[in-house]
């Protein structure tokens, strides 16, 4: 991997401790192990280690500690454990520096004898591959692609660099549903040549691209991501999808076009391999139609006529503005009044007693329907 000269200067370490031990101190924070194992594969396994300091600029870090092989000792008649991947751990931390901004090697990557660890940034959630991943719908299963896509061009390629090992147990999803790509051990610049793997490993690897196994060296390229980005995306689709086919006609077409996408990423020849930006647009198509049929319920809702807005009364008015608002006199009252004057067979004193009679009735009726109809109810009102 390459590494220019400011990138060496800024891996400055200020850790001291063990991480092997259950606390050590990064930068003058004290961080304790939370004893839980996150994941594990070949080459490392993965603890969060956490502090209580609320000033700190991280909460957690992950701690990737090397796994141990064992191997005959030359010198004694027993096995003893060995470290080989220190300078593979000391590039990978470098990666995550890269692609997060955070990563530190720890340990001497040239003795075989003493355990490697890297600081890495947290990732909060699970892997890919994970038994309790759910998908609740097609729409969920959509996104995760999109967002996985995105990760890595985003992130990976638009450094110019291949991730080289992408499986759904290398990509991390949160709560939040945001995909963050882990393991860097294979990562290197695009154009970067490495030795191909044996055609007899093609079963073993076969999220690796085709071009990737035979005799000689390759050249590292993004479309070899692209392939991997394909084989998983069918790993989940086989695992998911078959309960979102319905009687849904259109939902029937999007599966079908998402998985026309999946097929055309893994390409068995690089150059017809479907790009990302490409991908991405063709999966935003097939949730866009869901999208677009809320998003037309919403315009609707928005371009009704809105109400005239009924004038608030001036604030200085107080309580006499607030009474003119209320309820006027039933209408109905006014024929019943005249009525009461002309006809009623009456005299003049009792017919006008009447009146006022019907006059006040109306009015309690009418502020009693007011309350009861034209309040605000209590709540309607959240407290902030
Ligand atoms: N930074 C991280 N945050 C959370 N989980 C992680 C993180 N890095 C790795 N993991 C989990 O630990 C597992 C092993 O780490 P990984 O780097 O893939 O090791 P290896 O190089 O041996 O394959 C991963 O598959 C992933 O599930
Ligand atoms: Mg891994």
């Amino acid at each position: 991997m390459r590494q220019t000269e400011g990138e060496k200067q800024a891996v400055t370490s200020g850790f001291s401790g063990r991480p092997g031990k259950n606390t050590f101190s990064y930068n003058g924070v004290i961080y304790t192990s939370t004893g839980k194992e996150v994941g594990r594969g070949t080459f490392g396994h993965v603890i969060p280690f956490k502090t209580e300091d609320k000033n700190a600029m991280r909460q957690f870090i992950a701690v990737k500690f090397e796994n141990s092989k064992f191997e005959n000792s030359p010198y004694k008649k027993t096995r003893v454990r060995i470290y080989k991947f220190g300078r593979d751990f000391k590039e990978e931390a470098q990666w995550y520096k890269t692609f997060y901004g955070f990563g530190e090697f720890l340990g001497d990557e040239n003795n075989i004898t003493t355990r490697h660890y890297m600081l890495i940034p947290y990732f909060e959630g699970i892997a890919l591959d994970d038994k309790s991943l759910s998908m609740p719908d097609f729409d969920s299963l959509l996104f995760i692609f999109i967002k996985t896509l995105s990760a890595i061009h985003d992130m990976v390629h638009a450094k110019k660099a291949v991730h080289a090992d992408l499986k759904l147990s290398n990509l991390i999803v949160d709560s939040t549903r945001s995909v963050f790509p882990v393991d860097f051990g294979a990562t290197d610049y695009e154009g970067t040549s490495r030795g191909r793997n044996a055609i007899t490993e093609r079963k073993v690897f076969s999220h690796l691209a085709p071009e990737l196994f035979g005799e000689g060296e390759v050249e590292m390229k993004t479309t070899q991501d692209n392939y991997s980005l394909g084989k998983l995306f069918e790993k989940l689709d086989k695992r998911f999808s078959a309960s979102f086919f319905t009687d849904d006609k259109t939902q029937n077409e999007k599966l079908k076009r998402m998985q026309s996408v999946i097929a055309k990423l893994q390409a068995e020849n690089p150059s017809d391999r479907m790009r990302i930006p490409e991908a991405i647009a063709e999966l935003n198509a097939c949730f866009c139609k869901v999208l677009h049929s809320l998003g037309q319920s919403t315009i609707t809702a928005q371009t009704k006529k809105p109400e005239p807005e009924k004038k608030q009364p001036a604030k200085v008015a107080g309580r006499a503005a607030i009474q003119a608002q209320k309820m006027p006199v039933p209408p109905l009252s006014v024929p019943v009044m005249a009525i009461v004057f002309f006809v009623a067979p009456c005299s003049l004193p009792i017919r006008l007693c009447m009146i006022v009679g019907i006059a006040v009735a109306s009015k309690l009726l009418a502020n009693h329907l007011e309350e009861k109809y034209c309040q605000p109810k209590v709540s309607q009102f959240k407290p902030r």
